[in-house]
């Protein structure tokens, strides 16, 4: 296994990612915990940091006691830690650089195996190595600073430094760079897979909860899924799922879901049909935020409800994935101050219980991964994103059990029809929303006056920024045609052709 020594940057778990991605297992340790060799152990990273190296507090490690046992990479800060600690010199640059930089390599070297000059890399140091210690050697410079990359010349130990973040994504061969050294340097065998993350998450979690009982929340969405699958694996029944129609859930997908749940994926789970105490919670609320904050605490209570029909509940168990989990972890350590994300619209605090998050450091990827793994059908694992508030943020103006009928019905076919069309999976997020206006048309001989769909698809990575989705005329024309013609209530159909900014994906 690799070592990653947190000195608090936040790119320290795309370090971890990019190492889980060379499929190399990999550990976080905050700095402080003092090194102990162990077997297995094949190499360590240091971190960047935002302290500078100078700085009286700054964190510090013993960099001459790891090598002595393994193989070690200095990442920014862990590069100008190391080159202070062997007698080089650090100093504040007169211009600080961030971002982008070229870098030339001035050595050939394993590290540097396969790459490429002048290719792009990412920097964000205040500080920059003047200086290199006796006994090291130069390996890549950059045009505004003298030390992108060195190594200790061979003798007592392996030791290199670079101080751009060959982690990042922006960093072309970083990955390159990082390979390098987990299999030439380290020599790391590339046999972590899902399969083991599995096995050793299933061990962690069986000793963490022991014989207590976990109530979770569950959704039909990708995260909840694979963490309460994987906590089922470790605790079987003393799992207790509780799966809440809401109401505003989309067509067929609340017995669709605890289908899957109980049969595929056998979870001890609860179906909890609340439809008409939301629909009656909802009634005249016209609001966005009204309707949200309406679901949101609806939902605080049944789960409440439920969790006091179970004797001896202790615990709280979370699909939190690591966008969730709040920005950087400090220089003290992840555990103290990354704050905890409530994926279900928060619980309160009243709930005091331990919480049990298996995928607290995993990338939405790396969650799918681990999905497949465990027998997870794709259907669910590729959903795209759907809000929690659900179609209450659909149907803009009232909620009424007639509008999301008709709604239900329209995204039912808009939704189908993308994936008959493969076109599903070439969007991020798609959904019919139901608008408050009803127009005029006519159908035989007949006028009609009816409401309005909009159809919304977008592209995007994140959900942040978001374009609409170039879809097909001929889809469209084919869509328009089929809800207009099935769902009766609706007369026209419309497409947002909107970029977030400045429109949003959601139209509430
Ligand atoms: P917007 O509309 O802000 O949406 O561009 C960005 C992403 O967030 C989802 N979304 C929500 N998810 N509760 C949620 O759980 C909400 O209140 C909510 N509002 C928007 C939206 O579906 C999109 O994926």
């Amino acid at each position: 296994k690799i070592l990653i020594l947190d000195f608090g940057s936040q790119y320290t778990q795309l370090i971890a990612r990019a190492v889980r991605e060379a499929n190399v297992y990999c550990e976080i340790l905050p700095y402080y915990q003092s090194f102990q060799y162990e077997p297995g152990l094949k190499g360590i990273i240091l971190s960047g940091s935002p302290f500078s190296v100078n700085d009286p507090k700054a964190p510090d490690v013993d960099i001459r006691a790891m090598i002595a046992k393994v193989p070690v990479l200095g990442v920014c800060y862990g590069a100008q830690l190391t080159a202070k600690q062997f007698g080089g010199r650090v100093e504040k640059s007169e211009k600080r650089e961030y971002g982008r930089a070229i870098i030339q390599l001035k050595k050939e070297d394993p590290i540097l195996h396969g790459m490429t000059n002048s290719s792009q890399v990412w920097m964000s140091h205040g500080d920059s190595i003047k200086e290199l210690p006796n006994g090291f050697e130069l390996l890549a410079d950059t045009e505004s600073i003298p030390v992108a990359a060195f190594k200790k010349t061979p003798g007592d130990g392996v030791l290199y430094a670079v101080q751009f973040h060959p982690e990042v994504y922006h960093s072309i061969e970083g990955k390159k760079l990082l390979k390098n050294f987990l299999v030439d340097i380290c020599g790391c065998s590339q046999d972590w897979t899902p399969a083991h993350f599995v096995t050793d998450t299933v061990a962690a979690l069986k000793k963490q909860i022991g014989d207590r009982k976990v109530i979770m929340a569950l959704s039909g969405g990708v995260d909840s899924t694979v963490a309460a699958t994987l906590i089922s694996r470790a605790i079987g029944d003393n799992l207790y799922g509780i799966f809440v129609d809401n109401g505003v859930l989309r067509k067929g997908e609340f017995e669709q879901v605890l289908k899957t749940y109980k049969d595929n994926l056998h979870l001890n789970v609860k179906g909890v049909d609340a439809k008409d105490a939301f629909y009656r919670e909802l009634e005249g609320k016209t609001d966005p935020e009204a309707k949200r904050k309406v679901i949101g605490r609806m939902f605080i209570e049944i789960f409440q409800e439920e969790a006091h029909k179970i004797s001896g509940i202790e615990m709280l168990g979370q699909g939190t994935i690591y966008p969730d989990v709040i920005e950087s972890v400090s220089v003290h350590g992840p555990s103290q101050t990354i704050k905890s994300h409530h994926n279900v619209g928060g619980l309160p605090d009243t709930m005091k219980m331990s919480l049990v998050e298996p995928l607290r450091f995993l990338f939405k990827d790396e969650v799918r991964r681990v999905g497949r793994e465990l027998g997870i059908p794709d259907e669910l694992l590729d959903r795209h994103p759907f809000p929690g508030p659900g179609l209450a943020i659909r149907i803009l103006g009232e909620i009424t059990p007639e509008k999301v009928a008709l709604l239900q019905e329209a995204d039912a076919r808009y939704i189908n029809g993308l994936k008959e069309h493969n076109l599903y999976k070439t969007v991020w997020q798609a959904g019919a929303i139901l608008l408050p206006v009803k127009s005029v048309g006519v159908m035989g001989d007949e006028r009609t006056y009816e409401f309005t769909v909009a159809l919304r698809a977008v592209t995007s990575v994140d959900g942040m920024t978001a374009d609409w989705a170039h879809l097909p005329y001929d889809f469209l024309a084919y869509i328009s045609n089929d809800i207009i013609n099935n769902v009766r209530g609706i007369n026209r159909v419309v497409y947002d052709i909107s970029s977030k900014p400045p429109a949003t994906i959601e139209w509430e």
